[in-house]
């Protein structure tokens, strides 16, 4: 799948941008997915509103039963002060996670086969085990900014694994929230540490080394269709989309089965359901 130039700068580097790894009809047929899965979503079975930007979250259980289900989270800027959607549900959600990848056949076909596994091979996961999927709206004018921050905090193993896979399902711009990484970055440290304790979770400070700024930081503006695969130590951030433009992405989070999941990450799986791989 790839060249040897190209492992050598996912190494280097920390991440690799595949363009046209996804056809317009793959990418069509999940975004029709993904709407229908909105349409059908009633709005007051929850208000749970995704942040990444709390020290402490108290998470309720409509988040934590989400590991297993394909549950939808609205933009933090979703509601006005008296509670009420400022625009259509279809434009209000943030995300949809986690579990579609196993739960529904149009996510499962577009999140596996030969591809994603030699792909994932290439990279260095010889046994491969997809956590999460997360199907990301980035609406258009209230699309929140996700902070600093690396995936491994919230997906740790002994060694650490987690590989990021963003597929962009929207060409994604600076001014509708493109991905920013940090060349180079993932072989710095681990910052924080997402721990569950039963039903709650909080972020551990690992260590102090600063968060990139706009001088060490690259934006990655890709073309729809394109795969970015990504270290889990990777740090990375998008701004916010003040655009009229959405940028949707879909994500999925993937460890080496040869690395020790920790026991205290927030998305673990019941025996009746395995974490499985590509193929
Ligand atoms: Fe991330």
């Amino acid at each position: 799948m790839l060249t040897s130039d190209q492992i050598a700068r996912y190494h280097r580097e920390g991440f690799l941008a595949l363009p046209d790894f996804k056809s317009p009809a793959e990418i069509a047929a999940l975004r029709a997915r993904a709407t229908q899965m909105v349409d059908d979503f009633d709005p007051e079975s929850s208000k749970t509103i995704f942040t990444t930007n709390d020290q402490i979250r108290t998470v309720d259980r409509y988040f934590l039963d989400s590991a297993t289900r394909a549950s939808c989270f609205f933009e933090e800027e979703a509601f006005d002060a008296q509670g009420q959607l400022r625009q259509a549900k279809a434009l209000s959600i943030n995300k949809i996670g986690h579990a579609m990848h196993d739960l529904d056949p149009v996510f499962d076909a577009f999140s596996r086969g030969p591809a994603l596994n030699d792909l994932a091979l290439d990279v260095g996961l010889a046994e491969p085990q997809i956590w999460q999927s997360m199907y990301i709206f980035k609406q258009p004018g209230i699309g929140g900014e996700v902070g600093w921050h690396q995936d491994a905090t919230f997906f740790d193993s002994t060694p650490v694994t987690v590989t990021t896979f963003w597929f962009a399902l929207e060409d994604a711009t600076l001014e509708n929230g493109c991905l920013w990484v940090e060349v180079g970055g993932h072989r710095g440290p681990m910052r924080e540490r997402f721990v569950r304790h039963g039903d709650v979770v909080t972020m551990e400070k690992l260590d102090a080394t600063p968060w990139p700024d706009s001088r060490s930081a690259v934006p990655l503006e890709v073309k729809a269709g394109t795969l970015v695969v990504f270290h889990g130590l990777l740090p990375h951030y998008s701004a916010p989309n003040r655009s009229a433009h959405s940028r949707h992405a879909y994500t999925l989070h993937v460890t080496d089965g040869r690395s020790a999941y920790a026991p205290s990450n927030w998305l673990q799986r019941r025996e009746d359901f395995p974490v499985r791989g590509f193929v």
